[in-house]
This record gives structure tokens, C-alpha cells and sequence, in this order.
């Protein structure tokens, strides 16, 4: 190979690993990739899909754009139907399209690749245990790297747990990346609902719960007393972040006084851990996705249920 092959092939390489990088430091729903719809997904994830097929989630799609508020709150900010307008498309749907730049048609309320991230960078890697290899049989390393991989191509796991809860705050907060501050006002003002008590466990645990992990793959298990009490806290953290980021981008006094709800509700939570964990005091005096990512990493395994169990919520949604 000549010399100035290998320099272009160099070149290519870290341009290829920036755009990981790049990729990697995205929310989930941020990341560069599209999505393909959850009947893809489905194909070999048939429980997890039977249980989103029973979530609002699901039945939202024929519903929500029926709601009388909808049509007043499109109007409101300029566009003329609900499932024409990009800015609902955000929260509200999914949309599929075969290849990158091809023509996308929207098949679903918020589906799989709105928690676990589009996944068109993503999918085929993500199961791939090597070329005739078996899942059992699969070398420790080229694990690690294949989730490496599908990370680093937008991929939420459900262990980047922080993740996970950045992604449903940033719909159910009202503060979604890509959401201009002064739509997200028009549509406060003109009946948007902005729940102030949407709360981690609560609203995972109920409908939203798909939880099939091995060695039982068939049973989906509820999560033990120790993993709510992170769940709470981590849900919390996300919370924060996102409701303070959601202040300073914004002048108006309705949707400033809801975020302000929510950051108090999330120190409540936050303040009883802190003694315990010096990430929660941490990300309490600076609440950025970083501190929150290092509070998720500092609390795995731990038990936090004799600070935050009298405050975890008795039934759920
Ligand atoms: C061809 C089959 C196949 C398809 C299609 C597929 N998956 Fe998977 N998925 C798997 C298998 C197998 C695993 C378990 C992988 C392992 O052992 O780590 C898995 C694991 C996962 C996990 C858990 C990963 C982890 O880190 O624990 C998530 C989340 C997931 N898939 C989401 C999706 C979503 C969302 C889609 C659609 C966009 C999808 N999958 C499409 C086969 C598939
Ligand atoms: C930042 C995310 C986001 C955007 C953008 C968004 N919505 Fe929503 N919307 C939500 C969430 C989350 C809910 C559920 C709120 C709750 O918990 O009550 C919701 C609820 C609604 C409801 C009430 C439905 C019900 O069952 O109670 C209507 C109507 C609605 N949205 C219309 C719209 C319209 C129209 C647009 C576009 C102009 C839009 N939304 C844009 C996140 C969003
Ligand atoms: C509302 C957000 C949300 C949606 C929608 C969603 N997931 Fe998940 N998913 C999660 C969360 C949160 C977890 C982590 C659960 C845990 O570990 O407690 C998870 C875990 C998983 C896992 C690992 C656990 C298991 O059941 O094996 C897989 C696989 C998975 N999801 C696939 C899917 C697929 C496929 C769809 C669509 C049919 C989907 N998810 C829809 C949030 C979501
Ligand atoms: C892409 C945006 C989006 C993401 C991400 C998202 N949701 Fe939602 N969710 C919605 C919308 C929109 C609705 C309202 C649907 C409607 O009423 O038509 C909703 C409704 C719900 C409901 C039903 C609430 C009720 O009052 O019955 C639950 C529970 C829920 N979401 C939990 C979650 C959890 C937990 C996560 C994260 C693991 C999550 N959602 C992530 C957009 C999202």
C-alpha cells in the first residue's frame, strides 16, 4: 500500500472516531442515527413488544391528535396538523424510513428507539456475537466491544441508567434538546400538559415495565427494593438536570415556575442521599449531565431504601 493511502486511511479512521465520540456524548434521541420502527425490533424482541403494546405509548397514536386540545396547541405555534408538525413528531411519534435521507412515515407513538435510541448505527451490532458464534460461546472481548460499539452508535442500554431516565424527562419535562424555549411556551399557554409529577419509579414500573432478563428470559421480574431506591434517586438526578437546563433557557414566567417544581421535588430527593453519596451533593451544587452520569456510576449495587423507601412512591402508573 502506498504512503499516502495509509495517511488517507489514518485520516479516515479519526474522523470515523470522532463522529463516535461526537455520537456517544448525544442523548439517545440526539444521536445521529434514524429510526426503523419498532416492528423490526419486534422481530425477535416479541415480549418486550407485547408489553409496549400495552402502554399509552402505544395506544397513543390514534388517539392523541383526536384530543381536543391538540388542534388548539398546533395551531399555536404555526403548524397545521398535529402529525405534520415536526415539533409534536418529537415527543409524540415515531417515524420509520428504510435507508438514511429516504422518505419517513411516522408508524408509531414513542416506541423502542425513543427510550433505547434511533437505531439504524445500532441494530445490527448490537446481537452480533461474531460469525457462527453462539450467545453462550461468545469471547468476554468481543462483548465488551460489540457493546462498546453499539453505544458509541447512539445506543441506550438500559444499565446507562441515567441515560435512560434523560431520555423520559427530556419528552415528559417539556424540555426535549431540540425544543425551541419559545414553542415549549406557546404550547404551555395554550393547555400543553407539563405533569410536575411525573416520577421515575412510579412511571416505569407499572405499564412501562419490560424487565426479561436472564436466566429466566420468559418471566418479566420486578425490581428489588434496592434497585427502586436507585432508580428513585437516579430518576431524580435526571429530573434536575433537565428542569435547570430547561430554567435558563427560558424568560417566561409560567414555564419557569413548573420547572422550578420540578428542581425542588428532585433536591428533596436528592438531599436525602447526599450524606451517603457525595455525587448527589455534587450534583446538587452543579447539575450537569456529567455530575448526574457520575451519581448513576457511584450508587451501582448500593442499597439506598433506608434514606429514600419512605419517599418511594405505593402504586404505580
Ligand atoms: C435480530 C434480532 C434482534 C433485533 C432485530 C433486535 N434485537 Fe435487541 N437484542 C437481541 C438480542 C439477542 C439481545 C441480547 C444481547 C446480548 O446477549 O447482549 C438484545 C438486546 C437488547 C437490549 C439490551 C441490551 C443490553 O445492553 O442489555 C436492548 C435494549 C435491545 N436489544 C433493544 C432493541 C431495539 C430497540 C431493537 C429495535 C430497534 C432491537 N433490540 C432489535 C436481538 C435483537
Ligand atoms: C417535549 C415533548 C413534547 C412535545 C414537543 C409535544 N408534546 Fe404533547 N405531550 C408530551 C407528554 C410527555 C405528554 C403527556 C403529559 C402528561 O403526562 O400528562 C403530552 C400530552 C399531550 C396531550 C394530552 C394527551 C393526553 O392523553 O392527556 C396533547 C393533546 C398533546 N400532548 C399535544 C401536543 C401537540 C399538538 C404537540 C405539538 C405542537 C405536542 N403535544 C408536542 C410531550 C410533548
Ligand atoms: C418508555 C421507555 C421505553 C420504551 C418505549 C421501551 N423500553 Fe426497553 N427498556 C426501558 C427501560 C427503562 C429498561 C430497563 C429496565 C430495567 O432494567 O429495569 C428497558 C430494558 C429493555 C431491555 C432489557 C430487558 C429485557 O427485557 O430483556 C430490552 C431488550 C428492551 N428494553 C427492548 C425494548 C424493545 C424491543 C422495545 C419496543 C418494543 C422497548 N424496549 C421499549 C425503556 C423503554
Ligand atoms: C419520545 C418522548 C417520550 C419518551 C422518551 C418517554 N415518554 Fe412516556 N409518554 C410520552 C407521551 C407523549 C405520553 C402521553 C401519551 C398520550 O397521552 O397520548 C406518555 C405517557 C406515558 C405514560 C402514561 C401516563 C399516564 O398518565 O397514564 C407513562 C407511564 C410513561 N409515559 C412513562 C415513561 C417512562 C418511564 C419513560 C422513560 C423510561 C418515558 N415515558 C419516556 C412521551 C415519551
Amino acid at each position: 500500500m502506498r504512503d499516502s493511502s495509509l495517511i488517507k486511511m489514518a485520516g479516515l479512521f479519526w474522523v470515523t472516531a470522532l463522529l463516535f465520540v461526537w455520537a456517544g456524548a448525544m442523548n439517545g434521541a440526539a444521536a445521529s442515527g434514524f429510526t426503523v420502527g419498532p416492528k423490526k425490533c419486534q422481530e425477535c424482541h416479541l415480549d418486550e413488544a407485547k408489553v409496549w403494546e400495552g402502554t399509552k405509548h402505544f395506544s397513543s397514536l390514534k388517539k392523541v391528535h383526536k384530543d381536543k386540545r391538540a388542534k388548539k396547541i398546533v395551531r399555536a405555534i404555526g403548524d397545521k396538523r398535529m402529525k405534520k408538525s415536526e415539533t409534536c413528531a418529537m415527543c409524540h411519534y415515531t417515524d420509520a424510513a428504510k435507508k438514511a435521507g429516504g422518505k419517513r412515515k411516522i408508524v408509531a407513538g414513542p416506541a423502542c428507539e425513543s427510550c433505547h435510541g434511533p437505531s439504524s448505527d445500532w441494530i445490527a451490532v448490537h446481537n452480533d456475537y461474531g460469525k457462527g458464534v453462539k450467545r453462550a460461546a461468545e469471547p468476554a472481548a468481543h462483548k465488551l466491544e460489540r457493546l462498546k460499539k453499539s453505544e458509541a452508535a447512539g445506543m441506550v442500554r438500559p444499565s446507562k441508567l441515567y441515560d435512560v431516565a434523560a431520555n423520559c424527562m427530556s419528552c415528559h419535562g417539556l424540555a426535549a434538546p431540540g425544543l425551541d424555549g419559545k414553542i415549549a411556551e406557546k404550547m404551555l399557554d395554550n393547555g400543553h400538559p407539563l405533569n410536575l409529577n411525573f416520577e421515575m419509579v412510579e412511571y416505569s414500573q407499572g405499564s412501562v415495565r419490560h424487565r426479561f432478563y436472564p436466566p429466566t428470559v420468559t418471566v418479566n421480574k420486578e425490581l428489588d427494593a434496592a434497585g427502586l431506591s436507585r432508580l428513585y434517586v437516579v430518576g431524580h438526578a435526571a429530573a434536575l438536570v433537565s428542569a435547570s437546563a430547561a430554567v435558563k433557557n427560558s424568560g417566561h414566567e409560567k414555564y419557569k415556575a413548573a420547572q422550578k417544581k420540578r428542581i425542588a421535588k428532585a433536591t428533596a430527593a436528592l438531599e436525602a442521599v447526599k450524606g451517603q453519596v457525595a455525587a448527589a451533593g455534587a450534583l446538587l451544587s452543579d447539575p450537569s449531565a456529567a455530575n448526574g452520569r457520575a451519581l448513576a456510576d457511584a450508587i451501582v449495587g448500593m442499597d439506598l431504601s433506608g434514606a429514600v423507601g419512605p419517599m418511594l412512591p405505593k402504586k404505580y402508573k
